[in-house]
């Protein structure tokens, strides 16, 4: 069993070409790769076209695309093919176990041990999708942030069945490729981002509900505030630095006993959205949306993120 050495990869696989899969293509493609693509949808083709359109000139202008890379997939006709015609594939099939595990079970007949299968899910288990699998030792989770092709991070976890020395390799290859993979230590459901992320919405949820504040409002009290520092530095430097010139430990002395307080009347562990919350939350991010459509909020997204990286690019960290 053997992994691919970084420069010698001149092909990467792509199974599953909707939304996350389609901007890893775009991706691949920009960093000079060969890409060959499978998706069982009709259609799918002609929306992978589109994706990289829109994705290509973002990729140029924040200087991703590489001498001589072009935004032409190769289309292959089954996961056999792309399997045949590349040793190391990024899967971004839909997120159901019973999907993967289907699928997996089809790589797994044709796959050689050196193939390296690097899964986007975004909270499926590596050891439920995996069990079984003649080549269970080549899989592993490599999971992206929407939209991959711009956001840099990467969370690699193994399974229990994978080769410990293949999480690794991924952590190596995506930040070979330009990404910032971080290790995940163990497996649990939706990995350490999204749980991030979830704690967060959840607290947004149930301030909706009590009524503390609007939709609008709530999303500008992470937007306007917070959520700026925390493109820059992560939750735990964040609270060093509002420790002033004593850092955590002043904080930890200082601060902390108040946010206990606050932590204690946080009880509510999975808010229930009933009907009238779900009717309250669509409602109000459509005011909060005013007369923009998905398609315009995207591209606002997109636009201000490009900005956003290209400010970070070229005001880098010490670290
Ligand atoms: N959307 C996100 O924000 C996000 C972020 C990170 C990771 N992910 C993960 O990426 C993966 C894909 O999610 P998505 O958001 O792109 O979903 P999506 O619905 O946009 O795309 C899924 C694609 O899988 C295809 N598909 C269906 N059955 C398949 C099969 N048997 N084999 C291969 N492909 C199949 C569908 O035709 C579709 O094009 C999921 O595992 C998801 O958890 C999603």
């Amino acid at each position: 069993m053997t992994t691919p050495k970084f420069d010698d990869i001149t092909t990467l696989g792509v199974i599953g070409a909707g939304t996350i899969g389609a901007s890893w293509a775009a991706y691949f493609l920009a960093r000079g790769y060969q890409v060959i693509v499978w998706d069982p949808a009709a259609g799918w083709a002609n929306r992978l076209d589109d994706m990289i359109a829109t994705a290509w000139p973002q990729l140029e202008e924040l200087g991703v695309v590489v001498a001589g890379a072009a935004p032409r997939p190769v289309r292959a006709a089954s996961p056999e093919e792309v399997v045949a015609g590349a040793t190391v594939i990024q899967e971004s099939a839909l997120e159901n176990m019973a999907v993967k595990r289907a699928l997996y079970a089809q790589m797994d007949a044709v796959m050689t041990p050196d193939h390296v299968i690097l899964s986007s899910t975004s909270g499926l288990i590596m050891s439920e999708m995996q069990a079984g699998l003649s080549h269970a030792a080549r899989f592993v989770v490599g999971h992206p942030f929407n939209p991959p092709h711009l956001i840099p991070l990467v969370e690699v976890v193994g399974g229990a069945d994978t080769d410990p020395a293949l999480i690794d390799w991924a952590l190596g290859f995506y930040d070979h490729i330009g990404k910032h993979a971080i290790r995940i230590n163990k497996e649990v459901p939706g990995h350490l981002a999204n749980r991030l992320q979830a704690a967060l919405w959840r607290e947004a949820l149930l301030a909706l509900k009590d009524g503390l504040a609007s939709v609008a409002d709530i999303d500008a009290a992470i937007a306007k505030g917070p959520g700026l520092r925390l493109a820059l530095f992560g939750p735990h430097m964040i609270f060093a630095l509002a420790g002033g010139k004593g850092g955590m430990a002043h904080f930890l002395d200082h601060l902390v006993p108040g946010i206990h307080a606050w932590w204690r009347t946080m009880d509510e562990i999975d808010p229930e959205i009933t009907p009238d919350l779900a009717r309250a939350l669509i409602d109000g991010v459509a005011d909060e949306a005013g007369a923009r459509t998905i398609d315009d909020l995207e591209a606002e997204r997109d636009q201000r993120l490009l900005a956003l990286l290209k400010t970070l690019r070229d005001t880098p960290s010490a670290r």
